[in-house]
């Protein structure tokens, strides 16, 4: 999270005198709607046709959409090595397997292997547009048609970046937000989906809510039987909170990205190479991405002064080698919930290891990211292409 301030303290106001914090409520009794209110706001902004906002996070609202395209046992799911290990235990969360997959010089699925990996039990993938970098959509969701593949973006951490002048999210089958503290925008913790598709939506929001799913509003328009899932309701000060923090989201990205294009513009003549973005002006502009010919490099440079600089190879949970529980199977509460032991999903690809993504290894170790602050002054953006020009002499 970038700003917060007056505004949403105003919002949180309102809220609390209404005395109304469940998402349910009669407006003529004085129910404010924020939650309501956000999603058709959110799905009007992404571009999509629905919209859910739920507590626990962008985890919960992954294994939701999975759900919510009858994605369980006896499924595989094909997501990148490199991307927070939510990605992959959502697929687990949903009784489908996570098969992992390399990353290109982009830091986003690579679209080769992606295919390489395609069994006749995928039923989906989950592009990941990391550090606010767009994935190669063009490419995953032509192979994903070919091979009738749902594609689930997890657009966790680029909220309100886009791909060829679509918002990230409206791109593939479902779109997945997180809104907790470290994301673009933030109401604390929370997660969104959106889809074009009612019968996503609908299974997606009895999932979500499996007590009010019974009394609520929605529950009158929904047309599949109601079912047992979990109680992940936002309230509404989550909603309150959220609708300034989206009219505060394109002012972000356009000072991420200015402050981007500077980096770029001002370090070019260096004849440093910078990681390639699937595209540029969709590119949140959360970090500025160089690569270098070894890690030893990338570390003289992260190091360097006034740089701080990181590899991405350090951020520990972030890569597949180091989602310890998913590697060596451990999973739920009982054995019996353990997806790795469904008989259904016997047979498929669940041996992984720590080195069968060596490039995506490689890449995270030969890169180096250097976090953008929309709020930096001009003497701060200058101090920091200078230290850069002076690391890279
Ligand atoms: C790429 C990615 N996917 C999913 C998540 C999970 O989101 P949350 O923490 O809101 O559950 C995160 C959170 O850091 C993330 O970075």
């Amino acid at each position: 999270m970038y700003r917060i301030g007056d505004e949403e303290l105003e919002e949180i106001k309102k809220v609390l005198q209404s005395k109304q914090l469940l998402r349910y409520g009669d407006p003529s009794r004085g129910h404010l709607q924020e939650v309501v209110n956000f999603e058709r706001e959110w799905a009007e902004k992404i571009g999509s046709g629905y919209s859910l906002l739920m507590s626990g996070g962008g985890t919960s609202a992954l294994a939701s959409a999975l759900i919510g395209l009858d994605i369980g046992p006896g499924d595989e799911v094909i997501v990148p090595g490199y991307t927070f290990i939510a990605t992959a235990s959502a697929v687990l969360n949903a009784g489908a397997i996570p098969v992992i997959a390399e990353i290109d010089e982009t830091l986003t699925l690579d679209p080769e292997d992606f295919e390489k990996k395609i069994t006749p039990n995928t039923r989906a993938v989950i592009p990941v547009h990391m550090q606010g970098l767009p994935a190669d959509m063009d490419r995953i969701a032509g192979i994903a048609k070919r091979h009738n593949i749902k594609v689930v973006e997890d657009a966790c951490q680029a909220v309100g970046g886009s791909y060829r002048g679509k918002r990230l999210g409206s791109l593939g089958d479902v779109g997945v937000f997180s809104f907790n503290y470290y994301k673009i925008i933030s109401c604390g913790e929370g997660g969104c989906i959106v889809t074009d598709d009612r019968s996503v939506y609908e299974k997606v929001l009895v999932y979500h809510d499996s007590g009010f799913t019974f009394l609520s509003p929605s529950a009158k328009e929904v047309e599949i039987p109601i079912f047992i899932g979990l109680q992940l309701r936002a309230n509404e000060i989550m909603g309150a909170i959220l609708r300034a923090q989206m009219r505060r989201l394109d002012g972000i990205l356009s000072d991420l990205r200015r402050i981007k294009k500077t980096f770029v513009e001002e370090l070019k003549d260096t004849g440093v190479r910078f990681a390639p973005v699937n595209d540029l002006e969709g590119d949140c502009g959360v970090v500025v991405g160089f690569q270098f010919d070894s890690e030893m490099e990338a570390r003289k440079f992260a190091r360097g002064e006034g740089v701080n600089g990181w590899l991405p190879i350090d951020t520990d949970k972030h890569i597949y080698s180091n989602w310890e529980p998913i590697l060596e199977h451990r999973v739920g509460h009982h054995p019996r919930m353990n997806p790795f032991n469904f008989p259904e999903n016997r047979g498929l690809r669940m041996d992984y290891s720590r080195d069968m993504c060596p490039e995506t290894l490689d890449i995270l170790s030969r890169t180096v990211f250097i976090s953008l602050d929309p709020d930096w002054t001009d003497r701060e953006i200058e101090e920091g292409v200078k230290a850069c020009k002076k690391a890279l002499k």
